[in-house]
């Protein structure tokens, strides 16, 4: 059985993953220290797909703790590393938190990669690493511009890093999947955006405003130089970009790659503005959303969206599902788990 190491498995985009990797014949463990998930998600997982799949509650920044789990799974075929902090907002005002958390999380998935001889690591990273691009639609060899915001900046650091890592270690393959915006759940509704912590994500923020949650939520910005003045974002339903995983384990598994560090865009190649994305819920929910136009958000680029045309091609992937669909799994998922 092909088994892969999934960081952050607990997670959002991580649990989702595991779904597409077992239906694929992959087996999956993961390693999430929960400071932003549950580990009843891998319950939920299991619900799905008729296999239990195991977490270890440890810390990667722990290196003797990820070296133990390393050590009791020798036959890895792969790393899938989610695990990361990922608050465009909060690491504006905890730079020292996500450098440590995101730099040393990475740096130990490595060390051991090397110390167990695992071959393929898939990194998470994102569409944030391109800053404020004029360049539209992006494509891999977009130039990075300044990052946004420290959690850029940690997915920009971490691509260099594994540059660098595989120059010697050449038996090592590694892909840099650069997300554009997840959003979305699982067709069950069994699964879904469940962080621990406050959503901040529109596509939540969205949700919990129509449920009840929220008693109302902000556009923030409607000046901008877009076609309605909101700002523009490629948002990807989250089992797309499960499977892009997927396939890029296979890519690489079966030796396609044609360097030991390549980089994929993983967006649909659309562009959707806030206003469109609330129109979009509200036309496959039924619900007129509360919603008011308030300032613009710090860190916020005006527009981004992928050209994934290098993905579609190399990795025998495409996006299956648009912003309709990505509302209504959404909006099935806040309904089942508001129950
Ligand atoms: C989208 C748009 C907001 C909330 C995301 C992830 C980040 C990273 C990059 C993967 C923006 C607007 C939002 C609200 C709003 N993902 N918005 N009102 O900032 O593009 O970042 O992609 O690595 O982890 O967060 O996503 O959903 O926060 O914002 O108007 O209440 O929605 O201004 O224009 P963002 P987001």
């Amino acid at each position: 059985m092909k088994k892969v190491l999934v960081t952050g498995g607990c997670g959002f985009i991580g649990s989702h993953t595991i779904v597409d990797l077992v239906n694929n014949g992959f087996e999956a463990i993961s390693i999430d220290n929960l400071s932003n998930s549950e580990e009843s998600a891998l319950g939920r997982v299991a619900e799905i797909v008729g296999k239990k799949v195991k977490n270890y509650a440890i810390d990667l920044c722990d290196l003797e703790a990820t070296r133990k789990v390393f050590a009791e799974h020798p036959d890895l075929v792969g790393i899938i590393h989610f695990a990361a902090l990922k608050s465009v907002g909060d690491s504006v005002s905890q730079p020292l938190r996500y450098f440590d958390n995101n730099l040393n999380s990475l740096l130990n998935v490595m060390k051991c990669a090397k110390e167990f001889g695992v071959e393929n690591i898939i990194f998470s990273s994102s569409c944030s690493v391109y800053g404020n691009t004029e360049v539209l639609p992006v494509t891999e060899d977009t130039p990075f511009q300044e990052a946004e915001c420290p959690y850029a900046r940690t997915k920009q650091m971490g691509e260099q890093m594994l540059r660098d890592f595989v120059v010697p270690n050449k038996n090592i393959k590694t892909i840099a999947l650069r997300y554009f915006n997840p959003a979305g759940a699982h067709e069950s509704a069994i699964i879904g955006e469940a962080a621990s912590n406050k959503a901040t994500n529109l596509v939540p923020v969205i949700t919990e405003t129509a449920i009840g949650k929220r008693n109302s939520m902000t556009v923030f910005g409607n000046d901008y130089d877009t076609r309605d003045g909101s700002c523009v974002r490629d948002y990807i339903h989250v089992m797309d970009l499960a499977n892009a995983h997927t396939k890029c384990l296979e890519f690489l598994m079966n030796g396609k790659n044609d360097a030991n560090f390549e980089v994929f865009n993983v967006g649909i190649g659309d562009g959707v503005t806030v206003l469109e994305a609330i129109n979009a819920f509200e036309k496959v929910s039924g619900k007129k959303l509360n919603y008011e136009l308030g300032d613009r958000r710090a860190g916020d680029v005006v527009a981004i969206y992928a050209n994934p045309e290098k993905s579609m091609k190399m990795l025998n992937w495409s996006p299956k599902r648009g912003i309709e669909e990505i509302m209504k799994s959404a909006w099935d998922w806040e309904l089942a788990r508001t129950k």
